[in-house]
């Protein structure tokens, strides 16, 4: 395994690799969540390369970039056994001095995630088509816990015509139902129990919806009774959404995705489930 800084040495070490190539973009701090991306990436190239990278430009103002966590030793520790090639670029080498290009996608990244962080996707689709130009992977791994973002780099890939394959990878969670995440590490041990109230409130609207409810309001109100009754929940938003369009629904029919942010404290936390 090595770990490279400059754009010309992962050019080096790209070009030395033959056969195909998986990339697994993250933000560092990595938990199994990002190792089952890492895992399925190794399963299925001969090649494994993880960026590391934590992309000021997807982070609003008032958002978590200066205290986003951090712990590069340990991240290279747990994916030793699965990666070739980490690729850990400072922002300078990422957005020098005169940056002025952007990638972005449109209808796609305007409700849900996009309406609470504007310019959010913008910061994501630029990095990853950057990482995109300067890896050149055949396949790329992402999650469903992101499930807008990984929708949005779909779109990205089939509108600019990246001869990439991505590979969505289910959501890894607690034993108690908490989809992993970075941000875990930012909440005490009470906003910790609260934190599973995502989970429940998903869980009771698929109930529901496995009991027969297709009301898409009725499921949407399903998942707000639930958060409601958790007085550390803040909800920021509750969706039910077509889950390729992402438009709100009226009536359920085909495959949907329930979606939510919520803030414990300060820590804003966001989980999905899909249906049908
Ligand atoms: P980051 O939050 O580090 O996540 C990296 C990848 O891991 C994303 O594709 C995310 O969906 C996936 N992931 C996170 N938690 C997961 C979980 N519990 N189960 C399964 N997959 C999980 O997402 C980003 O970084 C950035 O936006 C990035 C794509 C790297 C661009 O900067």
């Amino acid at each position: 395994m090595r770990t490279v800084i400059f754009l010309p040495d992962l050019r080096s070490a790209r070009l030395s690799f033959h056969g195909t190539v998986g990339l697994v973009p993250t933000m560092g701090y990595l938990h199994e969540g990002h190792l089952s991306l890492i895992r399925r990436a190794r399963e299925e190239n001969e090649h494994v390369v993880v960026s590391i990278f934590v992309n000021p430009t997807q982070f609003g103002p008032k958002e978590d970039l200066s205290r986003y966590p951090r712990d590069l030793e340990r991240d290279l520790r747990l994916i030793e056994p699965y990666t070739d090639l980490i690729w850990n670029p400072s922002a300078k080498i990422m957005y020098p001095p005169g940056y002025q290009t952007w990638v972005e996608v449109e209808a796609m990244t305007r409700p849900l995630e996009g309406a609470m962080r504007p310019g959010h996707f913008r910061g994501v689709t630029t990095v990853v088509a950057k990482l995109f130009n300067s890896v050149q992977p055949h396949k790329a791994y992402f999650g469903q816990k992101d499930a807008q973002q990984a929708a949005v780099i779909r779109q990205m890939v089939r509108d600019l015509n990246f001869p990439i394959e991505i590979v969505v990878c289910p959501i890894v969670r607690e034993p108690d139902g908490l989809a992993m995440s970075s941000r875990n590490v930012y909440l005490d041990s009470e906003q910790r129990n609260a934190a599973t109230v995502l989970y429940r409130s998903l869980s009771a609207a698929k109930e529901a919806y496995e009991s027969g409810e297709r009301d898409a309001e009725k499921i949407r109100g399903k998942m707000k009774e639930v958060l409601a009754a958790e007085p550390l929940a803040e909800v920021q938003y509750v969706s039910c959404a077509d889950y390729d369009t992402l438009d709100e629904l009226e009536e359920i029919k085909g495959k949907t995705l329930l979606s939510m942010a919520v803030f414990i404290g300060k820590t804003r936390l966001i989980d999905n489930f899909v249906l049908g």
